[in-house]
């Protein structure tokens, strides 16, 4: 395999876009594709402050390297969720979330579950009895509530994070298979601002995981290897896994199944938008942020919980 700029060896071949690169070409064309994809879905603007939530994870980190890279004004911002699993999964990421940012003279949030809220994400999930005994539904309320008050709180513009094609095929996957009619609305590369919501935007959305991890590698961007200690088994892990057998015998069957998906909506083939009754959402009373119930959002709800039992 020869790079196609160059003619050199190739180190990463991409069958889905028939495309084979050297090294050197490799790391140029990986931020021009995200310049391309920040444009074509008006993500944000070289004026904008923009937010990057970084895991410690490959993605996200490769991300905040090519906004970096790219000009953008990015600052991080680390959750700490206080997840050990043995491991020491919570620390470490953070230690390499940290180091990213120091060797770069970027600027990192860090805020700690444990810190604001009393109870690291294993016990607020315990404490509440939500996720039947996975704290997985927890984390993801926790993340979404704190990244996107941290952004408005904070004064940026815009919150980015890392989900490439793998995680969006594997999302739009599941909400197929239940025809879940509000989510496959409200799934894309942009979530446009609304009452109490920063505006969301997934610059990655486009690259297959192995793209990410393949850039990573020849940026050597230090990350964390382990996934989350609760991700075993996970539902989203067995559609990545249905997903990577359909690609294995058709090449860029994940790329076709996200970007018809975002064609068809954008045509209004995929639902008569009107016809969906949208939940009417109200501010949440203690924290502002939109929630379909007349009383407090889930999230506060929760913690109202874990309060209540911790006082006992
Ligand atoms: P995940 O939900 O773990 O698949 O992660 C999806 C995205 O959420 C990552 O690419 C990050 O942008 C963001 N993210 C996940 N965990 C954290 C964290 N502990 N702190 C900040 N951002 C995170
Ligand atoms: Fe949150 Fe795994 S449970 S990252
Ligand atoms: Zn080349
Ligand atoms: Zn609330």
């Amino acid at each position: 395999m020869k790079c196609k700029k160059c003619g050199e060896k190739a180190s990463v071949n991409m069958r889905q876009h028939k495309l084979a690169l050297c090294k050197e070409h490799y790391l140029e064309w990986v931020p021009e594709q995200t310049e391309r994809f920040i444009k074509k879905y008006e993500m944000f603007t070289r004026d904008e402050k923009i937010l990057v939530a970084v895991s410690g994870g490959k993605d996200s980190l490769a991300l905040w390297d090519i906004l970096h890279r790219l000009g953008y004004q990015a600052d991080g911002l680390y959750l700490g969720l206080g997840i050990d699993g043995g491991i020491g999964y919570s620390h470490e990421s953070q230690r390499l979330a940290q180091k990213f940012a120091d060797e770069r003279g970027l600027k990192l949030h860090v805020v700690d579950i444990e810190k604001e809220y009393g109870q690291p994400i294993p016990v607020l999930s315990e404490i509440s009895h939500r996720g039947h005994g996975k704290p997985c539904a927890v984390c993801g309320l926790v993340k979404r509530h704190e990244m996107n008050r941290i952004a408005r709180d904070l004064g940026y513009a815009v919150l980015a994070t890392g989900h490439n094609l793998d995680d969006e095929a594997a999302v739009l996957f599941g909400n197929t298979l239940n025809w879940s009619s509000e989510y496959l609305l409200r799934q894309g590369p942009v979530l446009p601002s609304s009452d109490g919501l920063a505006r969301k935007v997934k610059p990655l959305c486009r690259f297959y995981e192995r793209e990410m991890t393949a850039y990573a590698l020849a940026r050597g961007i230090e990350y964390i290897y382990e996934e989350c200690p609760y991700a075993d088994g996970s539902q989203s892990i067995y559609y990545k896994e249905l997903l990577n057998q359909l690609e294995t015998t058709r090449p860029g069957a994940k790329l076709t199944f996200y970007l018809r998906f975002l064609e068809a909506r954008k045509r209004g083939d995929l639902f008569i938008e009107q016809n969906i009754e949208h939940a009417h959402l109200h501010a949440c009373p203690k924290c502002g942020q939109p929630t379909s119930t007349d009383d407090y959002c889930s999230f506060c709800r929760m913690i109202e919980k874990v309060n209540a039992v911790s006082a006992k």
